[in-house]
């Protein structure tokens, strides 16, 4: 077998690249599925993690990054710019970096998770926080990017979507075919959008047979289309999906609709408990936005909604790393108890 070289050398035939296209690449995707046996007896299905807090820099985000900054680098872009809850900013920081263009990162002040925060400053991305949330973030970082000579990096550019739908080609590669459903966060919208075309682009290619139910899953404090509102001023816990106005909102829509699929949300309580469950019970260490997906086909199977689907195949792509966010992780946990190095306080701690 080939060395993975990054998925823009991996499926090159299906991107938007040419020989010409400078490949800026840390050799992202490739991620494992993971079997999720707790999940199966929940639901009744076979269900596998599609771990993207493999990636790089530990988000999906990279995948759309390599392409978007390869195309910029290629057009003779010398700045990017994104806003963001934090992940395509890290992923911004770091792709820039490797290809040697500056970055601008715009993100909500005071609502991003801490990794997040650290791998925008340390690739030196200029970090600018927004007296606003991530809608507002966008749309100045949109209103820039129409006027002056920077590359706008969101999802908005269709190149990051591109990217991102390499991870449906890498899930029909691994089962041979699509699965039956394919769960996922949703926040700006752009990650459904993209694996809804990879599949779609997949079995065109012949390389698959069928499409997946898409399942979408919002933050219920940031669920603007499931209540098909604009939410003015969106709150979660899951700060990666606090958005109240996604900029994929109509192509989230065609996903669902031509899957038959759906869009639901799931309470911050809902996503913390999968978030745990996941963490102890499957070994997987998410942030909290990803244990949305978790979280959503939870609920979808207290409801009764995969009765008559016994043993049928389920993903669920967990978008981020745990990592990211440890402060949300060790909130209400207790603290390290502290001893001497002593035999017998340590046996008495453990109760042997
Ligand atoms: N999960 C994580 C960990 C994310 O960072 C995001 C989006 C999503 C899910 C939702 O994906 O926006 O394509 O629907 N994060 C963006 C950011 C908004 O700025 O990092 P989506």
């Amino acid at each position: 077998m080939m060395p993975w070289k990054g998925l823009i050398n991996h499926y090159r035939e299906y991107l938007p690249v040419s020989d010409k296209t400078p490949v800026v690449t840390l050799y992202e995707g490739h991620t494992p599925l993971v079997p999720a046996e707790p999940l199966n007896k929940i639901t009744g299905l076979q269900v596998f993690l599609k771990y993207e807090g493999l990636n790089p820099t530990g988000s999906f985000k990279d995948r759309g990054m390599t392409v978007a900054i390869s195309r910029a680098k290629e057009k003779g872009a010398r700045v990017v710019m994104c806003a963001s809850t934090g992940n395509t900013a890290a992923s911004a920081a770091a792709y820039a970096a490797c290809g040697g263009l500056k970055c601008v990162v715009l993100i909500p002040n005071g609502n991003i998770a801490l990794g997040k925060l650290a791998q925008a400053m340390i690739h030196k991305a200029q970090v600018i926080a927004i007296d606003g949330n991530f809608d507002d973030a966008l749309n100045v970082a949109k209103d820039i990017t129409a006027n002056y000579p920077v590359e706008l990096v969101n999802s908005l550019n269709p190149f990051r979507i591109e990217g991102q739908k390499t991870a449906a080609f890498e899930i029909c590669d691994f089962l041979g075919d699509a699965p039956q459903f394919h769960a996922i966060p949703v926040g700006n919208a752009g990650n459904i959008t993209a694996y809804w075309k990879g599949y779609k682009e997949y079995k065109e290619a012949g390389r698959s047979q069928t499409l997946p139910k898409m399942l979408g899953f919002q933050a219920a404090g940031a669920a603007p289309i499931v209540h098909k509102r604009v939410i003015a001023k969106p709150e979660t816990i899951a700060t990666a999906i606090r958005i109240g106005n996604p900029a994929s909102w109509k192509t989230a829509e065609q996903a669902r609709d031509e899957s038959q699929g759906l869009i639901d949300l799931v309470t911050d309580e809902e996503i913390l408990q999968a978030y745990h469950l996941l963490a102890e019970e499957s070994g997987v260490f998410v942030e909290p936005a990803s244990a949305a997906s978790v979280a959503g086909i939870i609920k979808l199977a207290k409801a009764g909604y995969f009765k008559g689907h016994a043993e049928g195949r389920l993903v669920c792509t967990l978008t981020g790393h745990g990592l990211k966010d440890p402060q949300t992780a060790m909130k209400d946990l207790p603290k390290p108890v502290v001893v001497k190095a002593d035999r017998q306080a340590i046996l008495k701690l453990i109760g042997i």
